[in-house]
């Protein structure tokens, strides 16, 4: 099979690790790279022996470029996804879509005819762990689902620069966790109540108004119930764990550590290995398996599994947690 030749728009944090992951994908070939800054897309090129753009047009009218990744900051991917789709580049665009849900329907809405496939990096659907879980409620193995309980805590909490143009706890970090949940349930939630707060930097309320740690309950038409825990600083390592619970049993998707050695000595006994740092570790497969499915997606001519208006259900009901902490209430989610 002709390897797909992918564009890297972005050479940041998870900009770099995309590059790195096309480049060694067996399905795909890394075709160049992109960033603002030269020297960041440089860097990155020559480390990947690929050459670096310094004007995106240069790709979009690339015939040998067959499709395009992005992963800059999330206030240029409605404008990136638009030049794919108009260079009939299928796309594999970084969450969220955008952080101000009009945009997205706009977006949404000037899109409404498109063919070209665009996948959202939800990439947590695509964990060996999630998706077992998945699958084993799909084979019937714990009856009908009652209950999916979602905890994400991230070991450390981001930079004062990063929270101010991070669009909020809901937008950026449980918009994961509000994908995971549409994916693990089957059916898309009802109704949503939510708290937040910042138990960890108390300025995060204050001077943002903004959340470090919060919960999210949601149920769906049919009576099942959801429950998200979000922390944005777990002392312990990165916090990833899902479980399901249903009428014949339960499965849970745990967290991961890098091996299963246990240590014994005369201060503790059965000491294991830390959790994998970061999700650039944990979640390492599912990166390398959402490209795999991206790919499928393009060769087989099928709908991207996880799509556009994936991402903007996920920010719908970010949307409606953030009404719920305004309003205090149960809010419905239209
Ligand atoms: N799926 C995940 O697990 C995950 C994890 C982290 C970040 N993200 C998402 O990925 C995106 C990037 O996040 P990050 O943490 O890598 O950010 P980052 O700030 O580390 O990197 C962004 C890069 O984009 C470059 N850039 C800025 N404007 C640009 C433009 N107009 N064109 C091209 N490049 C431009 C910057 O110079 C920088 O190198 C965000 O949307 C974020 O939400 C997703």
């Amino acid at each position: 099979m002709k390897k797909i030749n992918i564009a890297v728009l972005g050479c940041g944090r998870i900009g770099q690790m995309h590059a790195r992951n096309v480049a060694l994908h067996e399905m795909t070939s890394l075709a160049c790279v992109y960033d603002i800054n030269e020297e960041f897309a440089n860097k990155v090129a020559s480390e990947l022996g690929v050459f670096a753009v310094t004007d995106d047009s240069e790709i979009f009218s690339n015939a040998n470029i067959d499709a395009i990744l992005i992963a800059s900051p999330t206030d240029t991917h409605i404008e990136f996804i638009e030049k794919s789709v108009a260079a009939n580049k299928p796309v594999l665009c970084e969450k969220p879509v955008d952080l101000n849900i009009n945009k997205v329907n706009e977006c949404a809405e000037r899109l409404k005819n498109n063919s070209v496939p665009i996948q959202l990096g939800f990439n947590r659907r695509f964990d060996p762990g999630h998706l077992a879980a998945k699958n084993s409620l799909l084979n019937g193995e714990i009856g009908d689902l009652h209950q999916c309980i979602i905890t994400s805590r991230d070991p450390g909490i981001p930079s004062w620069e990063y929270l101010k143009v991070a669009g909020g706890q809901f937008r950026d970090m449980t918009i994961h966790d509000f994908d995971l949940a549409r994916f693990m349930l089957g059916e898309e939630p009802t109704r949503l109540f939510a708290i937040s707060n910042a138990l960890i930097e108390p300025k995060i309320k204050t001077e943002l108004n903004d959340s470090d740690t919060l919960m999210v309950i949601m149920e769906t038409a049919s009576g099942k119930q959801c429950n998200i825990i979000n922390s944005r600083s777990a002392t312990y390592g990165y916090d990833q764990r899902v479980e399901l619970f249903g009428s014949k049993g339960m499965v849970i998707s745990d967290n991961r550590k890098a091996h299963e050695v246990k240590k014994y000595s005369t201060e503790f006994v059965e000491k294991k290995e830390p959790y994998l740092n970061f999700f650039i570790e944990r979640y390492q497969e599912a990166y390398m398996n959402e490209i795999t499915a991206f790919v499928e997606a393009i060769v087989n001519k099928t709908s991207p599994t996880v799509d556009f208006e994936d991402g903007r259900k996920a920010l719908v009901l970010a949307e409606t947690a953030i009404k719920s902490i305004a309003s205090g209430k149960m809010e419905t989610i239209n």
